[in-house]
């Protein structure tokens, strides 16, 4: 498919590394941070002619050898030239649809036939050492446990029978999460293919992308409430939401995220899932945090009898037993956070 621009490094010498779905959040850090770090990218997006869904990736060429190409997760083709010669694959791309009437076709099918097709190449290719897969806390963290103060590990995973059959607010996101991850475990296992999964919780954060990233509207929605936003109040019941599903309001930085997934695919005794979280907390401690810290906000504390303690927090312990350390707490993730919305006029 279309490149839009030519390699100059000699990738027998580079190292190689394909990301899926660069016009995303989170893929668009991190081909910037391969970039920094001397890799040849290639990264893949649905339609490199739409200008302003890759025009945060343009300029990203001034760091290094960067070649944009297209392909969609359900064309099993169109993986096949972006992934030959790449020695990384980072399968970050995920449909993404919460107000889907149709969880099933839009999010659930497509995402594990895109886990299919991104393997399939990457076995085609014949130079890929690892593939790292981008999963969720979604794939971890929902259960109908009645019990509080859980320590979920690496070793939970979400009850997919509980979503499917009861159906909660976006349930379709955290099942199609779940069955893509799963899928990735049994089709690298069938075919002897080097996998190792990295789990981020809420990422925040400055993007690169010229569009607001959702996580961020709602990982900020208890600040910007003070301005009384549109849509704001969809924002902050979604947080409330997201604590009662998944059972934590839990955070990580943007950049931790990315360097994580550099670290797992450089790292070869890196094996298996890794959640990669750096703060746990809930609605209630999260919006007494925010307004200590930023008091010209306004934040709501008072939420009724909503809980105000998290059910659960989610360990990042093998991953910083593998020697990964985070950069940002939750300070730093809100202080970059709201300079970036002062930057896009939301907050004053
Ligand atoms: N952000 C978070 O808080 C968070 C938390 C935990 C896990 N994650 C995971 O991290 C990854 C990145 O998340 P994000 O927030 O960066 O997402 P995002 O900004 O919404 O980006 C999603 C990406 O997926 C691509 N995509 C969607 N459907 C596709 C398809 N059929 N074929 C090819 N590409 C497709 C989109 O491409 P288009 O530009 O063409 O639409 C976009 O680049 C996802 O796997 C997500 O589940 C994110």
């Amino acid at each position: 498919m279309a490149a839009t621009t030519t390699t100059t490094a000699d990738p027998e010498t580079k190292k190689v590394a394909c990301v899926i779905g660069g016009t995303g959040f989170v893929a668009s850090r991190l081909v910037k941070l391969l970039l920094e770090k001397g890799y040849v990218v290639r990264t893949t997006v649905r339609d490199p002619d739409n200008k302003k869904r890759i025009s945060h990736l343009l300029p990203l060429k001034e760091l290094g050898d960067l070649e944009i190409f297209a392909a969609d997760l359900t064309d099993e083709e169109s993986f096949d030239v972006p992934i030959a010669g790449s020695h990384f694959v980072f399968l970050v791309a995920t449909p993404v649809n919460f107000a889907s009437q149709d969880p099933e076709n839009d999010m659930i099918k497509p995402a594990v036939q895109g886990v299919e097709n991104v393997l399939k190449a990457c076995v085609k290719a014949k130079t890929v050492k690892r593939v790292v897969l981008t999963s969720s806390a979604a794939a971890v963290t929902i259960n109908k446990l009645k019990e509080t103060d859980l320590v979920l590990n690496e070793e939970n995973w979400t009850d997919v029978e509980f979503l499917t059959a009861e159906k909660p607010p976006t349930w379709g996101y955290p099942v199609s999460k779940t069955l893509a991850e799963r899928a990735a475990w049994k089709f690298a296992e069938e075919n002897n293919i080097d996998l190792v999964t990295v789990i981020p919780s809420l990422v925040a954060g400055r993007p690169l992308t010229v569009d607001t990233p959702s996580s961020i509207n709602l990982a900020v929605s208890l600040l910007t409430g003070g301005y009384k936003c549109a849509g704001n109040e969809f924002l902050i019941n979604g947080l409330q939401g997201m604590q009662m599903l998944s059972g934590s309001i839990s955070i990580t930085h943007v950049e931790d995220v990315c360097r994580a997934h550099v670290f797992v695919a450089e790292k070869e005794s890196a094996a298996g899932r890794f959640i990669c979280c750096a703060a746990n907390t809930s609605v209630v401690e999260l919006a007494h945090f925010l307004k200590a810290r930023y008091p010209q906000y306004n934040v709501h504390t008072e939420f009724g009898d909503f809980p105000e303690k998290a059910k659960l927090r989610i360990s990042s312990e093998k991953l910083v037993g593998e020697g990964f350390s985070f950069q940002h707490g939750l300070e730093e993730i809100y202080d970059e956070t709201v300079e970036y919305f002062k930057g896009i006029g939301v907050l004053k």
